[in-house]
């Protein structure tokens, strides 16, 4: 893209200013910039026009789950299945690490806290650690897939090099970077974060498929026959990852995917509930809830919309190759952008200063024709670190991995 491209190309969106220092780059910087211009999705800012929170939603029902009970009484049924599953290598692990923690702020990749307080014990290497249980159960490997994005590639993978993929067998573990989308201030302009550098940021958890598929590793998927993809966060620390029973009962059930589901604490939780859209699977925010749904009750006295979900999921590998092209919905999220200011000098602010564009693995549940609701128990399997203090921090999950047992 030439100049007078880049030009023709923001003029009409009101975004000139991203040109603004192009005379005092070097011409690697040009180049780079016009790069920048020319991949930039200018339709994402109607969508700040439009207003946050606009996606609209069907019809929507409660839907029940597979019960911890039930799934007490059948557990040996399922395991069986899952591990025969994973010992045929049918079964792979998707750990989504692209995100940028930024409630927690930290300078570095999530999964690179400390979480131990007597001893090193990292994100990264609790996860691999879990995952290695069932890797010694199913008497088999897992392939496990990472995305990352280009702000954290290298110091996540050189990461695992240097703790030596924490134990796991390296061959196994195939890294891929998302993609981006470009930030912006709340009326819409692109930020810069340096002169010759648009504000970019990690593009949302729902991409993982296709950028997984564009980085080449559905060959590798098919020639190890993996046939069901497990996805999860990086910051649940009590993730039980390929867990056999849970993929076991996914496809006792002859669903094409399944999702890990906790009851909700009380009526307020602000987790997304499994449930039903226009008679498919479905995720409602709990900012889309209306009151009713959120206090309805059935005659147990058991909330209607009552299983939140945790990001762990079990999806078909062939059922994503059919969805793989289609839309999906982009959410805009306001973040705490840096940014240059009018001097040209680096702010890292405090407070959200914008919106960043994300798609989100949970409305992929919707593409799908059904899906398995798994109960699991909550001081078992959740845990997740998101921020700094107070609910969901360091300190929360650090209690509860305590009383899993877990030494720090
Ligand atoms: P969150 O929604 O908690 O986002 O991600 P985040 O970026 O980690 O944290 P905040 O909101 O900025 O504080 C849930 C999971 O999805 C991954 C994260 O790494 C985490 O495992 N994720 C998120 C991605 O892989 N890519 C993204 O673009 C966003």
């Amino acid at each position: 893209m030439t100049y007078e491209e880049a030009l023709q190309k923001l003029s009409p969106a009101g975004q000139e200013h991203l040109l603004q220092y192009y005379d005092e780059l070097d011409p690697r910087q040009k180049d780079s910039l016009l790069a920048q211009i020319g991949d930039l999705d200018l339709s994402l800012l109607d969508l700040v026009k439009k207003g946050a929170g606009e996606i609209e939603k069907g019809k929507l029902e409660p839907m029940g789950a597979v019960t911890l009970e039930e799934i007490r009484e059948k557990r040996e049924q399922y395991e069986k299945r899952g591990l025969e599953a994973l010992h045929a290598g049918k079964v792979g692990a998707v750990l989504l690490a692209g995100g940028q923690g930024t409630r927690l702020g930290l300078d570095k990749p999530k999964g690179m806290l400390n979480v131990g307080v007597h001893k090193e014990l990292y994100l990264f290497e609790q996860l691999i650690s879990n995952l290695l249980e069932v890797v010694k159960k199913a008497d088999a490997w897992i392939p496990l897939f990472v995305m990352t994005s280009e702000k954290n590639n290298e110091d996540t993978t050189a990461f695992f090099e240097e703790h030596d993929f924490f134990g796991y067998q390296k061959e196994y573990v195939f890294f891929f970077v998302q993609e981006m989308a470009p930030s912006v201030s709340y009326d819409g302009r692109i930020y810069m974060e340096g002169k010759g550098k648009i504000s970019t940021s990690p593009n949302g958890n729902g991409g993982w498929f296709s950028s997984l598929a564009g980085a080449g590793l559905l060959d590798k998927i098919h020639e190890l026959g993996v046939e069901w993809l497990n996805v999860f966060s990086v910051d649940n620390v009590l993730q039980k990852i390929a867990d056999p029973v849970f993929a076991g009962a996914t496809m006792e059930a002859g669903c094409v995917c399944g999702s890990k589901v906790v009851a909700k604490a009380g009526p307020n939780e602000k987790v997304g509930v499994l449930c039903l859209e226009d008679g498919r699977p479905a995720i409602v925010e709990y900012y889309e809830m209306t009151d009713e749904m959120i206090h309805s009750r059935d005659e147990n006295g058991r909330l209607l919309y009552n299983y939140g979900v945790i990001l762990n999921y079990l999806f078909e590998v062939e059922t994503l190759t059919k969805i793989m092209k289609e839309n999906m919905p982009t959410h805009i999220v306001e973040k705490k952008i840096p940014y240059i200011n009018e001097q040209a000098e680096l702010v890292r602010p405090e407070e959200p200063n914008g919106y960043k564009f994300e798609t989100l693995v949970l409305d992929m549940i919707h593409m799908m024709d059904n899906c398995l609701s798994f109960e699991v128990e909550r001081s078992r399997e959740f845990a997740p670190i998101k921020n700094r203090t107070g609910v969901d921090s360091l300190e929360s999950a650090r209690e509860l991995m305590r009383e899993n047992g877990i030494e720090l």
